[in-house]
């Protein structure tokens, strides 16, 4: 049904086999940044214009695709989708971020809240069918989605925050609301995942944007243990081919072994974390996936191509000491600022294939 991959580094890295160089791609790479995506999402009119549009979700995938020799594609959408699709209300107010009409802020509210009909999100489920077409075979396409965590920050804070003060009011005060949401959310989740897995989606990610911000203890009851309800659901298998899952959780440094214990295949890191630190600690059950500073792109390209060396070499060796290869998607250990110049991305980018060839070689 769709073309063969001529590129398939990415999708081996996840599963720890060997390859030629280590595959990269950026969160956020479709964004602002690019004055082509600014382009769209002008004639869009939105944020929402552009991701409920096939043709402009497909078109704003492929951007960062035809700029640099990337890895893989990401989806274009957002995670508030599955709040919006509850009847949450979500606008994308400019330069102010997400918005949510109706947050859930009470009983009343979070009793109101169930898994939503797929059918509302299907404009997603189109779009990855769409962009797993025109990517032809060139490199793998991942889909994904919040974490039952992350989704309660912005459904009950009703926007971003510094303090996330009424979303942990609740867990404290009423742990029962907000067990019951989290696993809404989870069961939405994993349904949502699997469908972008069924319309062509060959990676799913979950982002626990905003686990890192919990208490030790929270962590692991409120965010990791939904995280594990997701992934208990989702296919690891479709069509006869493995589908990696990938957690992110930004700050989750100190749990790695907690978080590898859910079985991921993939860990995602942020940039506190030492990579080699990280491989010693887990990198016998996952790859891992980070983790660059995102403002190593506001450096001179000899600056840019020094940390991607560093950040190579503290990964350390791709053939681990079990024989085995390590698996390492290289990334930014965060979401890339739309302030960057469009050239360190093409600086990054080489930088990483040429260093981790040379690695190899040696
Ligand atoms: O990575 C990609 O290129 C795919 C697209 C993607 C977007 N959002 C597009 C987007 C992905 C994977 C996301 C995930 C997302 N969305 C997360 C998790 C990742 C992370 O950054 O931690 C979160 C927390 C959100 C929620 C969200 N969406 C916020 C906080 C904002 C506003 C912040 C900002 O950068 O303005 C968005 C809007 C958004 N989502 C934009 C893009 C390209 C910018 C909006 C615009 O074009 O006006």
């Amino acid at each position: 049904m769709y073309a063969p991959l001529k590129n398939d580094s990415f999708l081996r890295a996840c599963l720890r086999q060997t390859t030629e160089h280590t595959p990269v791609w950026l969160m956020r790479q479709a964004g602002r940044y690019l004055p082509e995506y600014r382009a769209t999402r002008a004639r869009a009119g939105s944020f929402m214009g552009l991701a409920t549009n096939t043709d402009y979700a497909t078109e704003v995938t492929l951007q960062p695709l035809d700029r640099y020799p990337l890895d893989a594609a990401i989806l274009f959408s957002d995670i508030l989708t599955v709040p919006d699709a509850m009847g949450l209300g979500l606008s994308f107010v400019n330069g102010e971020g997400p918005r949510f009409a109706s947050p859930v802020r009470d009983e009343a509210a979070v009793a109101q809240l169930a898994v939503p009909d797929m059918d509302k999100l299907r404009y997603v489920f189109d779009a990855v069918t769409s962009i797993r077409k025109a990517l032809n075979g060139r490199v793998p396409l991942i889909g994904f989605a919040g974490s039952p965590w992350t989704l309660a920050c912005y459904m009950v804070e009703g926007a971003g925050s510094d303090d996330y003060r009424l979303v942990k009011s609740m867990l404290y005060s009423r742990p029962d609301l907000m067990h019951r949401m989290l696993a809404i959310n989870a069961d939405a989740v994993a349904l949502y995942l699997n469908a972008q897995i069924e319309a062509g989606a060959q990676a799913v990610m979950v982002f626990d944007s905003w686990g890192g911000v919990l208490a030790d203890g929270a962590f692991q009851q409120f965010s990791l243990a939904y995280t594990q309800r997701v992934l208990k659901q989702l296919k690891r298998e479709h069509e006869g081919q493995r589908i990696p899952h990938i957690v992110f959780t930004k700050g989750g440094g100190l749990w790695l072994e907690d978080i590898a214990a859910i079985q991921p295949d993939v860990v995602g890191l942020d940039w506190t974390v030492n990579l080699g630190a990280a491989r010693a600690r887990i990198g016998d059950r996952v790859a891992l996936q980070g983790n660059i500073d995102p403002n190593v792109l506001f450096a001179p390209p000899a600056a840019i191509r020094a940390e991607v060396e560093r950040t190579l070499a503290s990964y350390g060796p791709p053939i681990g000491p079990d024989g085995r290869a390590g698996g390492h998607v290289f990334n930014l250990g965060h979401g890339i600022s739309q302030h960057t110049p469009p050239e360190s991305v093409a600086v990054l980018v080489d930088a990483v294939h040429e260093v981790s060839r040379r690695m190899r070689s040696a």
